[in-house]
């Protein structure tokens, strides 16, 4: 059986090099204790020098929030792929809606992918629908993103791919979505996907769910959700909250 993968998105925080630097280690220590589980945590850029370690165990990963789609070249602001592997990211998470909030289209995000697995990391795609409703006008949005955030992907990248699938309403809420919901979402994702890349890689690719994940869900998530993992926002920089996270999940055979 593969093992679980857990990506804790920091989104815009903490404040200081010196906090970042010390949730990067508490992180590292938990995760030399697990035994199914990897752990990727995703700073902003800044900060993502404090979260390397001569002694980085083998469950523990280094991924970012964002690339530029520019290989290289006078690009003010932008940060670039080949910066990022150097620094020792394996994973970038892209297509998150709060990057499409902010003016992103499927088209952006494509390219992003595109850059990603060209530059051989692994591209932790986010999709999901707004709100959900009776008639399934969320399933075809939904239909409507994957296809539209894969085009011009080449097939033979599409196993440095991670679906994860976020429902906007479920994000920075109360409540994450039910884990029997999960489970459905992430087979009509899957058949999405294996619709772009084919029936193996459909078959193949692992999905994350996103959205309100904490310690006492995630667990239920996992078992009932049948998915491959999480992708975790607020609890991933709240530490006690963020190790029971990790104990539950790894608990799970
Ligand atoms: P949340 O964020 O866990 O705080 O809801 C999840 C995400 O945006 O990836």
């Amino acid at each position: 059986m593969s093992k679980k993968l857990v990506i804790g998105n920091w989104k815009m925080n903490p404040e200081s090099f010196a906090v970042a630097k010390a949730i990067a280690q508490k992180t590292r220590e938990i995760s030399m204790k697990l035994k199914n589980t990897e752990v990727v945590v995703c700073p902003p850029f800044s900060f993502i020098p404090a979260c390397v370690s001569r002694n980085q165990p083998a469950a523990f990963h280094l991924g970012a929030q964002s690339v530029s789609f520019e290989e290289s070249g006078p690009h003010t602001g932008e940060v670039g792929i080949k910066m990022l592997a150097n620094l020792g990211v394996e994973y970038i998470i892209t297509g998150h809606s709060e990057e499409r909030a902010a003016g992103d289209t499927d088209e952006m995000v494509s390219k992003r992918i595109f850059r990603i697995v060209e530059g051989g990391l692994t591209a932790v795609v986010c999709v999901g629908e707004k709100n959900r409703d009776d008639d399934g006008v969320h399933l075809e949005f939904l239909r409507k993103q994957i296809k539209g955030t894969f085009a011009n992907i080449p097939e033979d990248k599409a196993k440095r791919i991670i679906l994860a699938y976020e429902p906007i309403w479920a994000i920075g809420a109360k409540e994450a979505m039910l884990p029997e919901q999960v489970y459905e979402m992430s087979l009509f994702v899957k058949k999405i996907f294996a619709d772009v890349f084919g029936h193996e890689a459909g078959h193949k690719v692992r999905v994350l769910y996103g959205g309100s994940v904490n310690f006492r869900n995630a667990g239920d998530i996992i078992k009932v959700g049948k998915v491959d993992g999480l992708l975790v926002g607020r609890e991933s920089v709240n530490m006690p909250g963020f190790k029971e996270l990790l104990k539950a999940v790894d608990a799970i055979e």
